[in-house]
């Protein structure tokens, strides 16, 4: 029964992991992204990448808060989605507005806080993505949460490169960063302990 429930969780996690993908496409495809069309993909898979990724940080917090280990079944899901989003953004921009031209993307990537920031926070996806499957779990043991934990790092990179993709304080990082805030805190040591304790009172 929990391993159905478990399946129809993935199924729809999957499910709807695709819908902005194909939205954005069709809208692409049928010209309906307004007058900058590769500025909107460049946006919209951007937001998407980083609410995958604050969601993927949910399942340990619930898990730490009340105990339920159900939703971390789709825990590396939700970080495979966000990585192929963080992909597609990049693709975005380096083909749709760079035309993949090396002599001027290179720089790009690395000029200024917000494209270090982003760029860190893809290459980190990249490696959590890498080092996701049963294999690499088995290799690396122990190190594997260790190395895992980086998550955290990119989360918090991203929401910097989000704040600075602006040349104002805007709201949608600041709400992405708040959301953050809660499942960062539930990990620290200390913080951990405490919910530990808390829960089995
Ligand atoms: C090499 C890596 C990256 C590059 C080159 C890059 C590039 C960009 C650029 C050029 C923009 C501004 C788009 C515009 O205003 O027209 C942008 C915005 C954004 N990026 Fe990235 N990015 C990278 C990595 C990431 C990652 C890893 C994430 C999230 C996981 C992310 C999330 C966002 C978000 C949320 C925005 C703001 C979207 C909006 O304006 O609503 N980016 N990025």
């Amino acid at each position: 029964m929990r391993s159905q429930k478990t399946l129809w969780l993935k199924i729809a996690v999957h499910a709807a992991a695709w819908v902005p993908f194909v939205v954005l496409a069709w809208g692409y495809w049928r010209g309906g992204l307004g007058p900058d069309p590769t500025g909107e993909v460049i946006r919209r898979t951007g937001r998407v990448a980083i609410v995958l990724l604050i969601l993927s940080l949910v399942p340990t917090a619930v898990k730490l808060l009340t105990g339920s280990g159900a939703l971390i079944k789709v825990r590396r899901i939700l970080g495979l989605y966000a990585f192929m989003y963080a992909a597609l953004h990049l693709l975005g921009f380096a083909w749709l507005d760079y035309g993949f031209d090396l002599r001027f993307l290179l720089p790009a990537l690395v000029d200024g806080r917000r494209a270090l920031a982003g760029l860190i926070a893809l290459v980190v996806l990249l490696l959590l993505a890498i080092t996701s499957t049963g294999g690499w779990i088995r290799r690396l043991g122990k190190n594997w949460k260790r190395l895992h934990r980086l998550t955290y790092l990119a989360s918090v990179l991203a929401v910097l490169h989000y704040a600075w993709s602006f040349k104002e304080l805007r709201a949608a990082p600041v709400v992405a960063g708040a959301a953050l805030l809660p499942l960062l805190v539930a990990r620290v040591p200390p913080v951990a302990g405490l919910l530990a304790r808390w829960r089995r009172r």
